[in-house]
């Protein structure tokens, strides 16, 4: 009887929500409701109603009060006619809904709402940084999980002990990368991308301000050669291996390229020894596709360059970034910003009191994006490692050091990745050649 209960209740319940199931659910609590909570009670009273049959069953037939000897089952009795006629209707209604909610289910769990919302404080750096980021319209399984029941059921079980970290405040802050058992690149990555298509070089603009008074801004113009990169580590015949000694995969004192093995000067062994290896793929160049944090430095030139910091004010780089490193919690980053200027420069503060208002609100949404006090991440705390200006990157490995038997090196020089055009000049002829503006007036649209 409690199970037809509940499956009566899970029944109406699901013909009032099911309108709310059409719509991708933005709530992650009504997601909860219909997609997770409402298929537990049903299945529960489904399973609860066979186990009251039998029950009574044994009830029963322990108390001797069946007769031994039942009448024959035929077609013409009305009973039996009608039962049937019950339990296959109710069936068939029973599939419907079960397989409806199972979907809605598996769905609901493979959206972006439930990766991202559900555990609002623990997934809220990567979801932040995942809503800025190129990736911000793929959904987080389709990298976590990727295709296939294998990997599915696999995270699902992952999922458990998560939601008992979680509940039981046991979980690791900030999150530890790079991620354990994350799914090879072979089998997500490269389900949208795949290595041979990307053999263009690419102009690449960046404009660094410095810290004088002024802000001066300086250009890189650097032609990087994407072909090369990718076909040197990835082409047909090519197996790089390596071996980390540091969780983080920070240092790299041995790396096997084909049967080439690269060690660092002070390493002595030949093979990798106590360390574990990895299969080098798209993750460890690309292993902030998703979730990049920036550094103080970099995030400010690229707010100045959209005019979100003003490059106008005097020392606004300089103040901007000491303020950004000095701040604890985001509530104190505009006044921070804004007394510099009180303090130093209290006729442009009076005169251009806006400006200066406007772009603390950058500042302080710079810090915003970037660090999150309750799940410890601050500055740097998880290193990207395409290219080498703010993190080690690609010198892990290309840096100069490591040797093979016959003293050759992994390169470190300048124009194997890229063609260096220009390094911090203000006005590169390359650019002028090129018929482009160092600095357009117009402003660039907020990433
Ligand atoms: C384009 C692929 C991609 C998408 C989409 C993606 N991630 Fe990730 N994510 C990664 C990679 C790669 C790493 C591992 C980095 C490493 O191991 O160094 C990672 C790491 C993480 C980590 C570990 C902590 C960290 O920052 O390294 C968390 C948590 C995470 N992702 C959550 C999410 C959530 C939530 C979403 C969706 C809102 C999502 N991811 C979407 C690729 C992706
Ligand atoms: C479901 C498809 C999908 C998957 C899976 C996927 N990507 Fe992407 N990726 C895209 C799309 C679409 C874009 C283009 C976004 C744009 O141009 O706005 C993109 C863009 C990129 C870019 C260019 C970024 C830029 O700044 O222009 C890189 C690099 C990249 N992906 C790497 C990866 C890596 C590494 C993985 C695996 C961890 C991955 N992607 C998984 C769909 C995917
Ligand atoms: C050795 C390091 C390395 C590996 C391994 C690597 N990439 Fe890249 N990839 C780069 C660099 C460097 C760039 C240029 C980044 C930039 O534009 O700032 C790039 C650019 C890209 C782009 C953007 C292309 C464009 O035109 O803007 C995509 C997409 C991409 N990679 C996908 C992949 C995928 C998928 C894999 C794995 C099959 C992979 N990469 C493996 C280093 C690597
Ligand atoms: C895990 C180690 C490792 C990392 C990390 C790494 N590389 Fe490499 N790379 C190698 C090895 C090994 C070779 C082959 C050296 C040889 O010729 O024997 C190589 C070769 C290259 C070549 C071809 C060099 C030539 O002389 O033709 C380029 C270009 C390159 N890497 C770019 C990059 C870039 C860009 C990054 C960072 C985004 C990067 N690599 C990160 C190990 C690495
Ligand atoms: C192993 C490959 C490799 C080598 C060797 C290399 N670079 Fe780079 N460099 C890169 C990559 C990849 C990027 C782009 C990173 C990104 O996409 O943000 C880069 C970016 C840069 C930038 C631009 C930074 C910015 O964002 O404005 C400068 C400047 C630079 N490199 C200087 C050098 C100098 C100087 C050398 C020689 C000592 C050198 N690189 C050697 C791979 C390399």
């Amino acid at each position: 009887m409690i199970g037809v209960g509940l499956v009566t209740t899970a029944g109406i319940s699901w013909l009032f929500l099911l309108p709310t199931t059409f719509h991708e659910m933005s709530n992650p609590y009504l997601g909860i409701l219909t997609a997770m909570l409402l298929p537990a009670v049903f299945f529960l009273g489904l399973a609860l109603i066979p186990l009251g049959i039998w029950l009574r069953w044994r009830g029963e037939k322990a108390k001797g009060s069946y007769p031994t000897e039942f009448p024959p089952l035929t077609w013409s009795s009305p009973q039996l006619r009608r039962l049937t006629v019950f339990v296959g209707t109710f069936t068939v209604l029973n599939l419907i809904i079960g397989s409806h909610t199972t979907y809605s289910a598996v769905s609901y769990m493979d959206g972006v709402t439930f990766c991202g919302l559900t555990c609002h404080t623990v997934m809220q750096p990567e979801y932040t940084a995942y809503q800025a980021s190129p990736h911000s319209r793929v959904e987080c399984t389709k990298c976590h999980i990727g295709p296939g029941a294998q990997w599915f059921v696999k995270a699902k079980i992952s999922g458990i002990r998560q939601v008992f970290a979680v509940a039981l405040n046991t979980y690791e802050r900030p999150i530890p990368t790079p991620v354990r058992n994350l799914r090879p690149a072979r089998e997500t990555c490269e389900a949208c991308h795949w290595p041979q298509k990307y053999g263009e070089d690419k102009l690449r603009t960046s404009t660094v301000y410095s810290d004088d008074e002024s802000n001066t801004a300086k250009k890189n113009v650097l032609l990087l050669r994407i072909g090369v990169i990718h076909s040197a580590h990835l082409r047909e015949g090519v197996k790089i291996t390596y071996a980390p000694s540091d969780e983080k995969r920070q240092v790299i004192p041995w790396v096997k390229y084909n049967d080439t093995v690269y060690r660092a000067p002070d390493y002595k062994s030949d093979g990798p020894g106590a360390l574990t290896t990895r299969e080098m793929d798209c993750m460890d160049c690309h292993n902030r596709p998703a979730h990049a944090f920036e550094l103080p430095e970099r995030s400010v030139d690229r707010a100045m360059w959209q005019r979100g910091i003003s490059s106008s004010l005097p020392f606004a780089k300089k103040t901007s970034v000491e303020v950004l490193k000095a701040a604890k919690e985001s509530a104190g980053v505009p006044s921070a910003f804004e007394s510099f200027y009180q303090k130093n420069y209290p006729a442009v503060y009076s005169q251009r009191r806006e400006e200066i208002r406007s772009s603390a609100t950058r500042v302080q949404a710079i810090f915003d994006r970037n660090i999150f006090p309750a799940m410890g991440i601050t500055w740097g705390a998880y290193p990207n490692n395409l290219g080498h200006n703010d993190f080690p990157g690609c010198f892990r490995c290309h840096d100069d050091a490591k040797a093979d038997t016959a003293g050759k090196k992994i390169t470190q020089d300048c124009n194997t990745c890229h063609s260096l055009l220009a390094m911090e000049e203000s006005s590169p002829k390359i650019l002028t050649d090129l018929g482009v503006e160092a600095e357009p007036a117009a402003a660039k649209p907020a990433k």
